[in-house]
């Protein structure tokens, strides 16, 4: 059974406001995310389009905007969404879950998920990882973070407001097996301490992973 996502939705409704303040502006404090940010821009070059899936309030959409890249952002929660628009107005957001993707198979450039997955199942990350490989355009370019570990962990406050959610971390052994099994190449998995003091302390993982090239044709 998966998690239900009308939980992860109501959970980020609630911290809408306070999740947006505490969290705008943290790759400025975070030299690796600025580094692996820089990467996918040049990586991504001028191809389009690019989404942010599970974008929150859209400090990654707007810090690959402000690289240049043309990106929108997609979550679930209405009210992160608000805020998300409120703070960027010059970025398209839209409303969407990532495990039943609204969009065409082969039809995006690139995809960044920032802790997008943290409140998902093993067996719900396969089928998001299914859902990126097919909107992927072939040679697309797949950029994912998360926390490194085997816990889950179960919070009843979250920013100071009452919630009733789970955050799962995930080893790096089965994120690497399950986007191999969805498909995808070049997988490069680069793994950091946490930032002291800046951050939860937990370990973090940025992942780069290719969707193959079409095949030439003779
Ligand atoms: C931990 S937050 C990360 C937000 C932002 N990317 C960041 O790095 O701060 C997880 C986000 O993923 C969104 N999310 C969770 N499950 C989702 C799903 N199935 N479809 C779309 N968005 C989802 C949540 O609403 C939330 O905004």
């Amino acid at each position: 059974m998966g998690q239900d996502l009308n939980k992860v939705e109501r959970l980020y409704d609630t911290v809408a406001r306070e999740y947006a303040e505490a969290f705008c502006g943290e790759h400025e404090e975070k030299p690796k995310d600025r580094e692996i940010l820089y990467r996918f821009s040049q990586e991504i070059g001028g191809n389009e389009p690019v989404w942010d899936f599970g974008c929150g309030p859209g400090q990654t959409t707007a810090y690959l905007k402000n690289l240049g890249v043309e990106i929108s952002g997609l979550d679930l929660s209405e009210e992160i969404l608000k805020q998300a628009k409120a703070i960027h107005p010059e970025i398209h957001f839209r409303k969407g879950n990532i495990l039943e993707l609204e969009f065409e198979s082969n039809s995006i450039a690139g995809i960044v998920a920032f802790y997008a997955i943290v409140h998902l199942t093993e067996k719900q990350v396969g089928t998001v990882f299914r859902e990126v490989f097919r909107v992927l355009l072939p040679g697309g370019t797949f950029l994912l973070t998360y926390h490194i570990g085997d816990e889950t962990i179960h919070l009843d406050e979250f920013l100071g407001m009452k919630v009733d959610g789970d955050f799962m971390f995930f080893k790096t052994d089965f994120i690497f097996g399950c986007l191999k099994d969805r498909g995808f190449e070049e997988i490069e998995i680069i793994e950091r301490e946490p930032y002291s003091g800046v951050e939860y302390e937990s370990r973090r993982a940025y992942v780069f992973a290719k969707k193959p090239a079409a095949p030439k044709s003779p």
